[in-house]
């Protein structure tokens, strides 16, 4: 069966990417629910209905593996969905974030043994508004890494900056974040693009970023960790294309998503 890749809009395309990169036989079923995009800024109760909604739909098409490729949805509502929403059976749904975390702290998922030095001292967290107010990074860093000092930044403006294509804007809000950042956490060891339409920019952010910060790709990370799972679980395997939906204007989405893409795709609407 198809993996279903869902967002809240356009920048999940910066993970199937990758995924299809690192996948090239897997077939995949994209959702952007373009129509209620952004979800940044809305409370936890409504991103959970909202990815609910939009994982069912993943569901209905024949998906029975569903990756949450929005890190709002995923930290707001993914542990949620797992705990009281999945049916029975064999219907998984895996978010960007958990591999985020495995990847810095160099420890699995499934492993609750107390806090480890891990090396890791300062990491600093770019990320929506509803990303930063849930917590639940520096929450699960801790949980895991001793001493870990955990700066979150919500970047305002970022992604409408990024989806109307306007480089300049998205330049200066960069700029402004980063530094906003820099002045609590002057040297980041590692720093986290922590919503899915910020590869888009990451060369800003490099720019932006004091050298010696490693920056975490997450569209790689994920395309990583999805690789090992199918090894692990290869009845989510199915050899095919990739087919796109969205829950807004086709014709607009489909412009707007060439600038994620790098090529025109047929999208089809839910
Ligand atoms: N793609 C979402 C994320 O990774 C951000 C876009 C939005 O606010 O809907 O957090």
């Amino acid at each position: 069966m198809p993996i279903g890749v869902f967002d809240s809009g356009l920048g999940g395309l910066t993970i199937l990417r990758s995924l299809q990169r690192r996948l090239p036989d897997q077939a995949f079923v994209y959702l952007g629910d373009n129509a209620n995009t952004p979800y940044g800024t809305r409370d936890a109760y409504d991103v959970f209905d909202l990815t609910t909604k939009s994982v069912q739909t993943l569901f209905d098409k024949g998906c029975e593996l569903v990756i949450i490729a929005c890190n709002t949805a995923s930290a707001s509502a993914l542990h949620r969905m797992q705990v009281s929403w999945l049916p029975e059976g064999h219907k998984r749904v895996l978010g960007v974030f958990v591999p985020m975390i495995e990847n810095l702290t160099r420890r699995d998922w499934g492993d609750n043994a107390p806090p480890t030095h891990t090396g890791l001292e300062n990491v600093a967290v770019f990320a929506t508004q509803s990303t930063i107010e849930s917590a639940a990074f520096p929450r699960e860093m801790k949980f895991r890494a001793r001493d870990v000092n955990v700066v979150g930044h919500a970047c305002d403006g970022l992604v409408d900056a990024i989806e109307s294509g306007d480089r300049a804007l998205s330049m200066a809000l960069v700029e402004q974040h980063v530094s906003a950042l820099l002045s609590r956490l002057p040297k980041p060891q590692a720093a986290v693009l922590g919503c899915t339409h910020y590869p888009i920019v990451e060369s800003m952010f490099r720019a932006a970023l004091p050298e010696g910060t490693k920056l975490l790709s997450q569209p790689a990370i994920v395309a990583e960790a999805t690789s090992d799972y199918l090894k692990r679980h290869p009845r989510y395997k199915e050899v095919g294309d990739t087919a796109y939906y969205t829950t807004g204007a086709v014709e607009k989405v489909g412009r707007m998503a060439e600038m994620f893409l790098g090529q025109m795709v047929n999208w089809q609407k839910v």
